[in-house]
């Protein structure tokens, strides 16, 4: 797969020429974007597209530039695996849908996917099922569209670069055009994360979109160590819902590089209006990075880290205990599992 991945990125086209300006500023996005409409539209003829939408920076990216170039030929498809922040779903089909008109195919596969992991709690294992089962409904919805053509894919040049040097295989792909037996369509693919952003503010897309935040494709099942619950599960999206909230009023989203909440699998005692609770802890991660390799911790002030302790234990049902993570990377990773 690595072999055939770096081959693939290997030509010409693939690489960012040394001339190209870096994407700054709305007029200079306003040109790629109207640069990249006429070479959509070249490549696509009349024929259809499809796109894995996750309501990621990139994928939300590719989908408005095909939108503006090839309109109803683009189908999106965005799998729910019920492991997505609050709201994020609902965001996709409102801006996508709603907004932009698109053709979208809204799957939601939760039942699905969480009963497939029920007392699964191997990390990997749990990669290995979220991963392989989000391939198995995408290829379900996609064959049941006839003549698509193309695929789309929000491939960025970083990661370009290192399936070039075979670090990682990317997230962004899903499979090679061996693979998927369609040609793919990365109008993105030079461009650098930064950049993206800048094109998908000059597109429209709002602001919560465009600063979204790194987030695994596991989504919050790797911040649900251990075996999944439905109800641990839903612990972690509300703490996280909780603490994105105070991020954007304090002014530091889009400042802090990630930040979100982990519920591990024990209980501990507390004390509720009397009563004694036993019941699982929160535990705040709020880092800093501009290689993910080495990371840095986000140091709140009092203030802010009192207030989450009090919001998260009054609104989170099941919580009766903040904690606050200080560790950097190394030696510890960014995420639990
Ligand atoms: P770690 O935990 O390896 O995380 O220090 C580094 C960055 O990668 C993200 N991450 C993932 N992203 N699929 C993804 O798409 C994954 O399985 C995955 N695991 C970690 C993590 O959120 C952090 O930004």
């Amino acid at each position: 797969m690595a072999d055939a991945r770096s081959e693939y990125y290997a030509n010409s086209e693939n690489i960012r020429p040394e001339s190209m300006e870096r994407i700054t500023t709305k007029e200079l996005a306003d040109k790629f974007i109207a640069e990249q409409i006429e070479m959509l539209r070249k490549q696509i003829g009349d024929g259809k597209v499809l796109l894995a939408l996750s309501g990621g920076v990139d994928s939300s990216v590719v989908a408005a530039l095909l939108i503006k170039a090839v309109g109803k030929q683009l189908t999106c498809i965005h799998v729910n695996h019920g492991l997505m922040r609050k709201g994020e779903s609902q965001m996709v089909i409102d801006v996508f849908e709603k907004q932009l008109g698109a053709n979208l195919i809204y799957v939601d596969a939760t039942d699905r996917f969480l009963d497939l992991l029920a007392g699964v709690s191997d990390p990997e294992q749990k990669r290995k099922i979220i991963g392989g089962e989000f391939i198995k409904v995408f290829d379900e919805e996609a064959a049941k569209l006839k003549d698509v053509k193309f695929l789309g894919q929000g491939t960025i040049y970083p990661d370009i670069l290192e399936s070039k040097d075979g670090i990682k295989a990317h997230h962004n792909v899903g499979g090679l055009p061996e693979e998927v037996k369609m040609e793919l369509v990365e109008p993105v693919k030079l461009l650098f994360k930064d950049e993206v952003r800048v094109v998908g503010a000059a597109l429209g897309l709002p602001a919560e979109m465009v600063n979204r935040q790194p987030f695994p494709g596991p989504g919050l099942g790797v911040r649900c160590p251990g075996a999944i619950t439905r109800d641990r599960l839903e612990a972690v999206r509300e703490s996280d819902a909780i603490l994105r909230e105070e991020f954007a009023k304090n002014g530091l989203e889009g400042k802090v590089w990630q930040y979100f909440t982990v519920v591990p699998d024990f209980k501990s005692t507390g004390i509720k209006n009397g009563k004694r609770t036993f019941d699982w802890p929160c535990i705040i991660r709020a880092i800093n990075t501009t290689d993910v390799v080495e990371v840095t911790v986000e140091h709140l002030p009092d203030e802010l880290i009192d207030h989450l302790v009090k919001r998260i234990i009054a609104e989170v049902p099941g919580i009766n205990r903040v904690l606050y993570d200080y560790t950097p990377k190394p030696p510890a990773t960014v995420e639990y599992e």
